[in-house]
């Protein structure tokens, strides 16, 4: 897969045609689940894909403007920050391959996790997000471009609102970022709860270090822990853009005396180059 091409095409669908997946679809995701369950610090998610028949009464997303959904993704965390962040991490690659495969993808942060009553949820765990699966018309509906339009989907910040040196604070520039740039763009680009982009990066060029810090922006979801799995989905995009592109490393969380606090902001996690 090209990942770039596949971010880039990536995008949130609310109109599902009502059919399962094809068992190859279904099959080839369920490897790529396998491979790919070992996260951030070497957590597992066993992710599950669930498919609901029509004698399951159907589940209402978005006061019913998300439609004919009927296969899910979903697995646990443990509720804590780093392991939602893990999960949307692991997650999020499973919805990229989706993307590869053609098969369309919704994120979902607000829902009702009584209604899979196949997945039993042990004390300190929970479902912090899910992610709806399945084929879609290539031309968008009426609803699914209003949705677009009120939360403004397409949109992303700029470079200056979001990636820094770690040292000056000032904005870090593609040209600055140089080989780092695709990876950076890559995480502009990603999906987020209300499309609300809660991360910042500091590049601290001596160290050869990318710090992976959060901002709350909607208390709401953060409440919910969804900026958590936010930031999940921006390090699989860094990571995935930075390897396809030749750029070795690795995912560190450095201890509070070797990383600078910085404003509102918290630290989540180090892209260390090698
Ligand atoms: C963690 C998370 C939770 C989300 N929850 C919802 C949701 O509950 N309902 C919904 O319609 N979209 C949800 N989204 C989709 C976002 O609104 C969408 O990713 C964002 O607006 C950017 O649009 P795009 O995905 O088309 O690029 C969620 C996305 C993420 C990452």
């Amino acid at each position: 897969m090209n990942i770039i091409e596949t971010i880039k095409k990536r995008k949130s669908s609310r109109t599902f045609n009502k059919v399962s997946l094809k068992p190859a679809d279904k099959r080839d995701l369920e490897s790529f689940i396998i491979e790919n369950s070992t996260g951030l610090e070497n957590e597992v998610v066993d992710f599950r894909i669930i498919e609901k028949n029509d004698a399951d009464k159907q589940m209402k997303l978005d006061y019913g403007m998300i439609k004919g959904h009927n296969t899910y993704i979903l697995g646990m965390s443990k509720s804590s920050i780093d392991s939602r962040v893990n999960y949307g991490y692991l997650m999020e690659k499973v919805v990229l391959k989706a993307t590869e495969m053609n098969i369309s993808t919704c994120w979902v942060g607000i829902f009702d996790s009584t209604y899979f009553k196949e997945v039993s949820i042990e004390d300190g765990f929970e479902i912090p997000g899910i992610v709806i699966i399945g084929y879609s018309e290539d031309r968008q509906t009426y609803q699914d471009k209003y949705i677009r339009f009120t939360i403004n989907a397409s949109k992303r910040h700029s470079w200056d609102k979001l990636f820094f040196n770690y040292k000056l604070k000032t904005p870090l520039t593609p040209e600055y970022a140089k080989k780092y740039s695709d990876s950076l763009e890559m995480v502009r680009l990603a999906p987020s709860s209300g499309n609300t982009q809660p991360w910042r990066v500091f590049f601290n060029d001596s160290a050869n270090e990318f710090h992976f810090f959060k901002k709350m922006k909607n208390k709401r979801y953060e409440l919910r822990g969804l900026h958590d799995i936010d930031m999940g989905i921006a390090l699989s995009h860094f990571e995935l853009t930075s390897l396809q592109n030749g750029l070795s490393g690795r995912w560190i969380k450095q201890t509070k005396e070797n990383v600078n606090s910085i404003e509102d902001l918290q630290y989540i996690m180090t892209w260390k180059c090698e």
